[in-house]
């Protein structure tokens, strides 16, 4: 059980962004689903592939079911699949068998709801691996271009030039990846063009103002730790595919290329989940879209992606960057839970000098997703993963989208609840938090 109430879709006042994602963010995403199913469908033709459009019928109807039983307050209904996790899903489902999709914490219908649409894509012979979220993200990513290559030729001035104080960078190359955040797909349903080029501002004065916006903000502190580190591991529990995974790995190969990292660990989901998250697919698609040339820039620009291809391609030839999809991260457990449920991903995630956790969902997760006090120690929140025996360090990269943020100091949440009434959930505002851990 949560160490305090957790946030729940029923409670409208003080887990507003619970309510409104189950009430009205779920069903735009899962339509979504349905369309970008009917669009493949389409494409299928029917005289060559019968089986595989009727599959496709057949998963149209299960997810507008699926959106039926959730927009009604249906009960949950257990996962039925045969999938390596359903022991897992099952266990942790008797805790909600009474609940509805509004009852249970959120947290869990959350997740629940990402492993009942691909429970339904792994039940079928043709879709088994069909990312049906795998359009939107592309579409994004190219629609990122201009940013991309602003950030080949930022990080390729890095490291041809020594001279540039490393302190200054570190908080420039996290705070990219901090930012990356804001562009996840699940919260901008309906993005444009524009909007994405204003999110995506790498500019370091823009940078600069921006660190304003992080409220509680531990860069100094992670820097202090991590300006010592010669050669070691570093771990990055990865967040959304796209932009925001190209500027996490602008942000690893800088690590690299400085001698403070000799091997980064990156984390992805097993599953396509909360929308924009990277899955290994989604990693393979980046690096083979800026070595094929399939983004369109000038020859000059194509260039600079190509030697940065080359060079990550290298880190993964030589395990100096290593893919890893553990089934925790697609599971419905916050880590509080992590030593007790994934024993061997803690030992391994122990064998790291720091753990950078990326984006919203993780940052629930990590603090249990529930009603703490803004002004709670982040090494309260975070439970076992502070105290434990070899816990490792960790550095939360979060920008603000749930009704759960600890760490502020006091007085924060009352100014800015007196003038922004959205200001937890926006995405404007971000933390960054370190703990030291237990090794
Ligand atoms: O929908 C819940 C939520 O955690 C939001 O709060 C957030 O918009 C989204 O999912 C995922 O965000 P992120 O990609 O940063 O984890
Ligand atoms: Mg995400």
């Amino acid at each position: 059980n949560p160490p305090r109430p957790a946030l729940i879709a029923t409670d409208e006042k003080s887990s507003g962004f619970a309510f409104i994602t189950t009430t009205y963010r779920w069903p735009i995403i899962v339509t979504k689903v349905i369309d970008d199913v009917y669009k493949t469908c389409h494409e299928i033709d029917p005289s060559k592939e019968p089986e595989k459009e009727k599959e496709g019928k057949d998963i149209i109807d299960s997810i507008a079911l699926l959106k039926y039983e959730m927009q009604r307050k249906k009960s949950l209904t257990p996962i039925e699949d045969e999938e390596p996790d359903i022991k897992t899903w099952s266990e942790v489902f008797n805790h909600f068998r009474e609940e509805n999709w509004y009852s249970a914490p959120w947290l869990f219908t959350e997740c629940y709801l990402y492993r009942r649409i691909s429970s339904i894509f792994a039940k079928t012979e043709y879709w088994r691996n069909y990312d049906p979220f795998f359009r939107q993200k592309e579409e994004t990513f190219k629609a990122s271009v201009a940013a991309i290559i602003e950030l080949a030729k930022r990080i390729d001035e890095l490291i041809s030039n020594q001279d540039y104080d490393k302190r200054i960078l570190f908080h420039e190359l996290a705070q990219i990846s901090l930012w990356g955040n804001a562009t996840d797909l699940s919260l901008l349903t309906n993005l444009s063009y524009n909007d994405i080029k204003k999110l995506q501002s790498t500019d370091a004065k823009a940078l600069e103002e921006s660190e304003k916006n992080i409220l509680s903000n531990d860069l100094e502190k992670s820097w202090d730790k991590l300006s010592h580190y010669q050669q070691k591991r570093i771990d990055f529990v990865l967040d959304n595919a796209g932009f925001e995974l190209y500027g996490d790995l602008i942000f690893a190969d800088w690590l690299i290329q400085m001698g403070y990292a000799s091997e980064i660990y990156l984390h992805v989901k097993r599953i396509p989940w909360f929308v924009s998250d990277t899955t290994p697919n989604d990693f393979n698609y980046l690096l083979s879209s800026l070595k094929n040339n399939s983004l369109s820039v000038s020859s000059d620009e194509k260039l600079y992606l190509e030697k940065l291809a080359k060079r990550w391609q290298e880190y993964i030839d030589n395990d100096k960057w290593i893919l890893k999809s553990d089934y925790f991260w697609t599971s419905p457990y916050s880590y509080w839970h992590l030593k007790e449920q994934a024993p061997e991903l803690f030992s391994d995630l122990s064998k790291s000098s720091l753990v950078i956790f990326k984006g919203d969902l993780n940052y629930r997760k990590l603090v249990y997703d529930c009603k703490w006090p803004t002004t709670t120690p982040f090494k309260e929140a975070i439970g076992p993963l502070a105290t434990e025996k070899f816990a490792p360090p960790i550095l939360a990269l979060r920008t603000n989208k749930a009704h759960v943020i600890v760490g502020l100091p006091g007085g924060i949440e009352e100014k800015l609840s007196a003038t922004e009434a959205d200001w937890m959930v926006s995405g404007k505002y971000a933390v960054v938090q370190f703990n030291e851990g237990n090794q």
